[in-house]
């Protein structure tokens, strides 16, 4: 049976274990069970997540590793630290 490679990363602080290859806009999903993988908030307040999955609407933005970039497009690495704004 072939072993299943993880990688470990931070996301607001919150250390999450996932599947190597995993999207970071999937891991937001699975670490913000609560507040349906939140990436940010809007400019009223509101919150935005995911939508597209493919790099148009920009509604998953998040900093990684200090960088602004694309959770959808983006997929997790060990070590990596996630913050959003929601
Ligand atoms: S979900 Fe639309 S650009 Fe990432």
């Amino acid at each position: 049976m072939k072993k299943t490679e993880t990688v470990a990363l931070r996301i607001n602080g919150q250390t999450l274990s996932v599947r190597a290859g995993t999207s970071v806009a999937a891991a937001l999903r699975i670490a913000g069970s609560a507040d349906m993988g939140t990436a940010r908030r809007s400019v009223l307040g509101q919150a935005r997540a995911p939508f597209c999955g493919m790099g148009i609407c920009h509604e998953c933005r998040v900093d990684i590793d200090g960088r602004r970039r694309l959770a959808c497009q983006t997929r997790c690495e060990d070590g990596m630290v996630v913050e959003t704004s929601a």
